[in-house]
């Protein structure tokens, strides 16, 4: 057994400690623990080879990452939030235990953007990259973590920011205008009450800013309508304020063109997605760009089985693309 193989039957391909995510959970739902979503699916869609490099754009606790080091393929990971950093160590631990040759040769991380995919390869000296992963969303560690400010069932600061920087959502919450603020809503939570929560935050925020997640729950709670509802009233507004504190939707538009930027011919891209906003991004890319051919007509969503194993799966889609050999061109005519 060479130490590749001793590695690939060592470390634990699932991941370490737990992830979900709370915008798609229901009430009813206790938190799952993690499970990498679609993990077969996304290897099989990957198909890396041997040594190949597979950009894994999210690595979040590494689920993803590590069962691909286990096939064999070597791995750049980004993500841009420092809660990452201990599975990074803890990965590159397992690595050396497995007595791993030269594990920076098979595993790299890069702390920021993936829409600053191409920056990340070339500052790693990566000539050839054979795969590109975005597994979007938010982790257990954002979530769980109530002094982030992501998660509408912990109360914290109202922060939200993955990368620690920039205007964050009790900044949005307390500066932008009520029209702005019920446009976003509207547009990132596809919130049908856009109107009256936001003029709800604006009345509310006259009394006192708004600065912890359980007054802004407070807030849209009371601003919402009574009667039978599926969800947290407060769940499209967080993943709204999500979006617009993390340029969500602008980076993955950058990402995605980066990652077919980088691919090499015959190269795989794959993204789960998990909300309509992000997939109607995807697909659209997938299928706009000359140099892209999509592999998925339909987006591949997670068996019934995997979904009672880990709720978090119930939203995903995954679409993928192959890069077509010789291309360089879009269909709008850009040449690259
Ligand atoms: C759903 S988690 C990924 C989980 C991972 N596949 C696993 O198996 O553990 C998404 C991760 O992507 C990161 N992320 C989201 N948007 C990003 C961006 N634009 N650039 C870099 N990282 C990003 C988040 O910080 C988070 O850690």
């Amino acid at each position: 057994m060479n130490a590749q193989e001793r590695y690939a039957a060592a470390p634990d391909a699932g991941g370490r400690g737990r992830h979900r995510d709370e915008a798609h959970r229901r009430d009813d739902e206790r938190p799952a623990d993690h499970v990498p979503v679609m993990l077969e699916r996304c290897l099989d869609a990957l198909a890396p080879r041997v040594d190949d490099w597979v950009v894994d754009c999210t690595f979040g606790a590494g689920g993803h990452t590590r069962a691909l080091l286990a096939r064999g393929a070597r791995v750049l990971a980004i993500d841009q939030d420092p809660s990452a950093l201990p599975y990074v160590a803890a990965l590159n631990a397992d690595l050396h235990t497995a007595g791993v040759a030269e594990p920076s040769e098979r595993f790299r991380f890069a702390q920021g953007n993936f829409s600053d995919l191409a920056r990340h390869v070339a500052e790693h000296d990566i000539d050839a990259v054979h795969g590109v992963l975005l597994d979007l969303g938010v982790s257990s560690m954002q979530l769980d973590q109530a002094e982030r400010g992501f998660a509408f069932r912990h109360e914290g600061p109202l922060d939200m920011r993955m990368a620690g920087a920039g205007e964050s959502a009790a900044d949005v919450v307390n500066t932008w205008t009520m029209e702005a603020l019920a446009a976003a809503l509207h547009r990132y939570g596809e919130e049908r009450h856009s109107r009256r929560i936001a003029r709800a935050i604006e009345e509310a925020r006259d009394e006192a800013p708004i600065t912890t997640t359980a007054r802004l729950v407070e807030v849209v709670t009371s601003a919402y309508p009574g009667g039978p509802r599926r969800d947290h009233p407060a769940r499209r507004t967080f993943q709204a304020l999500r979006i617009v504190v993390n340029d969500e939707l602008g980076a993955l538009e950058r990402g995605l063109g980066a990652a077919a930027d980088a691919l090499d011919e015959r190269g795989r891209l794959v993204v789960l997605s998990y909300h309509s906003l992000e997939d109607r991004i995807v697909k659209h890319t997938l299928r706009d760009r000359a140099d892209l051919e999509p592999l998925t007509k339909r987006p591949v969503e997670a068996s019934e089985s995997e979904i009672a194993a880990n709720p978090r799966a119930r939203s995903a889609k995954m679409r993928t693309a192959l890069k077509r050999a010789s291309a360089g061109t879009t269909r709008h005519g850009v040449t690259s």
